[in-house]
């Protein structure tokens, strides 16, 4: 669609960013335009323009399904160079994402999180292995990585029987460091200015792209194999885009749409989970109150017990812990932007026209930082999310996991795994902040903590 001249938007400032580019932290960078101009902009790049907007009304509007659907922006388009029709990059009419949505959905009801916890207690367990060889020779963990290794290898058990064994390497498995490459590609390809030679980048994306669909291939024909030999379908992910067929037609889905959904769960399936686990530890390890908190309910529920075992129903106590997650998704929502287009012409707000189809994108950081989360939006506190005051604020004053029919389908998933986790951690180490760590939020489309270390002693429960 022809995007609408500036003109045509009445009171929506237009911010040319042309002449220093987007950098190194487009979401931080108009997170700070918001913070200037307001929480409706139009941000303009080389005559290129998009609508960013954080506003509660206007994310509200944006939310209804019956006059807003999902949009595959320019960042998501650049996604679909290696995950093309998977379920997180498909257009809405593409037929395979109603296909593979219905056939996988069953994977991610609420019963079926019962089915994965002892994997994820499997994975958290080499997590505490390696975190107890760092205590014991004082060494500094380094908390992204090995929440990307943890989840990494808990997607790839749980959802395709595939073991990484991440915990086993000295560096992260070679897919993460050529899915990061792949994800940067994406973001700083939006960045390029027009009439430069970008093929090397490229290439090298090429040779990165080619790469994970090598290792999806590895992991689909280990199961293939495991199936020939006598071994089950399975009823994981895997198993049901293998074998479950769609109730409509009785098809299942076709191979090269397999190989993209199982890209994309491994993507989405870790790399965000492992962003707000990081962030969350971030914020333990500067709130000590916060943490006692968390100490007090892991405390309650497994004593001073050395090797405690966390049970399913465990997991559902853990309401702080959960708090304190949800808190971090707000400071610091890991996959930060979302986008939706309009079905018909429209206006939203009463103010700003829409053509049918063109996109708008919403700034979750900055929508966590509205008015309507009080006069401190900054200060991170946990109580924003006790059950009255979630109860008490409007329902999409919070969108860590995107909205509507297109919303994160993995969310149970995640915070079972994530809180989990955090749980343990806290019910096992002391946390210390040895290097006085300063915040750099790092961008690869989704965002981590860059750099952030921790040293850990055992904690006795008299800690
Ligand atoms: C979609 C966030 C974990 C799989 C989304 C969207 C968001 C999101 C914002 C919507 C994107 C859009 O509207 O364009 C997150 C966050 C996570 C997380 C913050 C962790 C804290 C997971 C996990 C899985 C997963 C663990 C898989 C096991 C997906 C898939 C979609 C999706 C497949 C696309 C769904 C569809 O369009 O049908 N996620 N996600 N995510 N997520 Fe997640």
């Amino acid at each position: 669609p022809t995007p609408l001249s500036a003109d045509a938007r009445p009171g929506v400032p237009v911010v040319d960013i042309s002449a220093t580019g987007p950098g190194r932290a487009p979401i931080q960078q108009v997170m700070d335009l918001m913070r200037e101009h307001g929480p409706v902009l139009v941000r303009r790049l080389h005559g290129r323009d998009t609508l960013f907007v954080a506003d509660l009304d206007l994310v509200t509007e944006l939310a209804d399904d019956r006059r807003f659907a999902k949009h595959i922006g320019p960042a998501l388009e650049n996604v679909r160079a290696f995950a093309a029709d998977g379920l997180f990059t498909a257009y809405n009419d593409e037929p395979n994402w109603a296909k593979a949505h219905d056939v996988l959905m069953p994977a991610f009801a609420l019963g079926s999180m019962r089915t994965y916890h002892p994997v994820m207690l499997q994975v958290a367990r080499r997590l505490v292995g390696a975190w107890d060889r760092a205590a014991r020779s004082g060494r500094p963990v380094d908390v992204p990585d090995d929440m990307t290794r943890m989840t990494l290898d808990t997607i790839g058990l749980a959802g395709f029987g595939y073991d990484f064994g991440s915990f086993t390497r000295d560096e992260p498995h070679p897919f993460v460091a050529s899915m990061v490459r792949c994800l940067e590609w994406s973001m700083t390809r939006l960045a390029r200015v027009p009439g430069q030679d970008h093929s090397a980048a490229d290439a090298a994306f090429r040779g990165d792209a080619d790469y994970l669909a090598q290792v999806v291939d590895e992991v689909i024909a280990a199961r293939t194999a495991g199936a020939e030999s006598g071994g089950t379908g399975g009823d994981d992910l895997l198993g049901l885009m293998l074998t479950a067929r769609h109730p409509a037609d009785g098809t299942t889905l076709d191979a090269a749409n397999i190989r993209n959904q199982v890209i994309t769960f491994l993507i989405a399936g870790h790399e965000t989970t492992s962003g707000a686990m990081s962030f969350a530890l971030y914020y333990l390890a500067k709130h000590p109150t916060a943490l006692q908190l968390v100490q007090r309910e892991v405390d309650e529920l497994w004593g001073d017990a050395a090797d405690p075992e966390p049970t399913y129903e465990d997991v559902g106590r853990l309401t702080f812990t959960r708090q304190v997650l949800n808190e971090a998704l707000r400071l610091w929502p890991t996959a930060a932007a979302f986008s939706r287009h309009a079905l018909e012409d429209t206006v939203l707000g009463g103010r700003i026209p829409l053509r049918a189809g063109q996109g708008v994108t919403v700034l979750a950081p900055m929508l966590h930082r509205e008015p309507v989360w009080g006069d401190n939006p900054e200060l991170f506190d946990p109580a924003r999310f006790t059950q009255e005051a979630e109860a008490a604020r409007p329902v999409h004053a919070f969108k860590p996991f995107g909205t509507g029919e297109r919303a994160c389908i993995g969310r149970q998933f995640a915070l079972h795994e994530a809180t989990m986790l955090l749980a343990m951690l806290v019910h096992r180490y002391r946390l210390h902040d040895h290097a006085d760590y300063r915040l750099t939020v790092k961008e690869t489309l989704t965002l981590k903590p860059d750099g952030f270390t921790l040293t850990l002693t055992p904690r006795t429960p008299a800690d």
